[in-house]
């Protein structure tokens, strides 16, 4: 067991000095968000649309935001019985009267579309919602929102600071964040671990001995039983755990990163140093000290938000690995990486190349039809090294189909079941590129990830 030092104070109002939203920049946003809401009601007057409400939800109306994270969520709110046709059209049209005020509108989709609004340099969603009567009757998963700012506000009133810290320390982890991409803790998550565990300091120490099926519910109002690592119950609807995206991996990274905190607690920890990206040199020079093989599989971006491509690039990444170990190759990793030009899937292999002998094992001798067949078969055919017996069965040494990785994937990456976006994309066109013809990618931010990689 570790023994470890308490946090110093100063360092955590180290951390909140460079976090911690000053008076004016609140001021700014609380000017902002009142603009926005008196257009948005403005709007529904002008549009003849009754009965709307305009809430204020997310880290901007709680206080718990990070300084610079100019994002602020406004709902905007429809009576229940509402037909959702109707919510979604009244909705955006109203959207995007605010947005006639805006620098940017862009139309995104989430369960149902909302807009995405560039205000006054803030990145504003404005997201129609019903007004149900409780989260646990809710019509869209984003009716949930306003109940959550009715939990958090009260029970987070003068502990904003420690959410600051814990965000700001998942941040340094890389851990914070619930999109697909991530799969790691979202902001509500870590609102509802300081009021479970009362503190950011508290909350790290707990981690520490978290282990997958840690169950964290509030209102002790649920039974169910879930598989995610992390359980933390939605105090506001008994039926959904707010740490569902977090993956195992995430669940992981975060109780080690509490644990080395706790060994040498230190302000990188929330601010690690940037890593440099990559040098044609250092790549060369890794790749001539780890001597396995490098494949990059690198197509077109697909024009789509990161929520939808995400999971389809973690699926081919998955589908590749399965590809390579059916013809035999070794995979030791994979991973993803995808910039606004282009994506690459990233494989590393104990070898590119295999030989051209296949060990093809057949039936039992004594299983005589098939086994005459086998022997026929292969006897008779082009290219076949040689046949012997073996623990009783046929066996005949053949030409490998595949002895390249790349060939195999020329060949067959089309045949892998894909996601539609990324399908399309690849199907117009992919290059497999090895080893050294990585430097080819010269985007900086690919290089920082050859950085983590190799
Ligand atoms: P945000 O993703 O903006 O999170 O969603 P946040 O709490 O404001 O945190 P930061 O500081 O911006 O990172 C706004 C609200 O939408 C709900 C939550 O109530 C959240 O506070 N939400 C968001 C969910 O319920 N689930 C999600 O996956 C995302
Ligand atoms: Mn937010």
């Amino acid at each position: 067991m570790e023994t470890y030092t308490g946090i110093p104070k100063e360092l955590k109002l180290a951390v909140l000095e460079r976090i911690k939203p000053s008076g004016s920049e609140r001021e700014k946003l609380l000017t902002i968000q009142e603009e926005l809401a008196l257009q948005v009601k403005a709007a529904a007057e002008r549009l003849g649309i009754p009965d709307v409400v305009v809430k204020m939800v997310g880290s901007a109306a709680r206080g718990t935001w990070l300084s610079g994270t100019h994002d602020i969520d406004i709902f905007i709110s429809f009576p229940e019985e509402t037909p959702r046709k109707e919510l979604e059209t009244m909705g955006m049209a109203i959207a995007k009267e605010v947005a006639k005020h805006a620098e940017h509108a862009e139309d995104r989709h989430a369960e149902h579309p909302y807009l995405n609004i560039i205000y006054k340099g803030f990145d504003v969603d404005l997201v129609p919602c019903f007004r149900v009567a409780s989260a646990s009757q809710i019509k869209s998963a984003v009716d949930r929102t306003p109940f959550h700012n009715d939990f958090v506000k009260p029970r987070i009133k003068g502990r904003e600071d420690e959410v600051l810290l814990l965000k700001q320390f998942m941040r340094g982890g890389g851990v914070y964040g619930s999109e697909l991409k991530t799969q790691g803790f979202s902001g509500y998550l870590t609102e509802l671990l300081i009021i479970h565990y009362g503190s950011f300091e508290n909350t790290v120490y707990a981690a520490c001995s978290w282990k997958p099926g840690e169950k964290i519910d509030i209102m002790q109002h649920s039974e169910i039983k879930h598989e995610e690592p992390l359980v933390v119950i939605d105090p506001t609807d008994p039926k959904r755990n707010v740490a569902a995206a977090l993956s195992l991996d995430k669940f992981c990274m975060f109780i080690d990163h509490c644990r080395e905190f706790l060994k040498s607690p230190d302000l990188s920890f929330f601010f690690p140093a940037p890593l440099l990206p990559f040098e044609d040199s250092e790549i060369l020079e890794r790749l001539e000290s780890r001597k396995s093989a490098q494949l990059a599989i690198v197509f077109k971006t697909p024009d789509v938000v990161e929520d939808v491509l995400f999971p389809q690039l973690y699926k081919m990444e998955q589908a590749v690995a399965a590809l390579l170990k059916e013809y035999d190759f070794t995979v030791i990793k994979t991973g993803v990486w995808s910039g606004k030009t282009e994506t690459a899937v990233m494989l590393e292999l104990i070898s590119g190349t295999l030989p051209n002998v296949k060990k093809h094992v057949g039936p039992p001798v004594w299983v005589k039809i098939h086994a005459e067949k086998f022997k026929e078969k292969y006897q008779t055919a082009d290219g076949v090294f040689g046949g012997y017996i073996e623990n009783g069965k046929y066996v005949f040494e053949i030409q490998r189909k595949y002895p390249t990785a790349k060939g195999l994937l020329e060949d067959r990456l089309m045949s892998c079941s894909l996601g539609k976006q990324v399908h399309q994309s690849v199907n117009e066109g992919f290059e497999i590129i090895e080893n050294a013809e990585i430097c080819r990618l010269k985007e900086s931010d690919f290089r920082v990830f050859l950085r983590k990689w190799m």
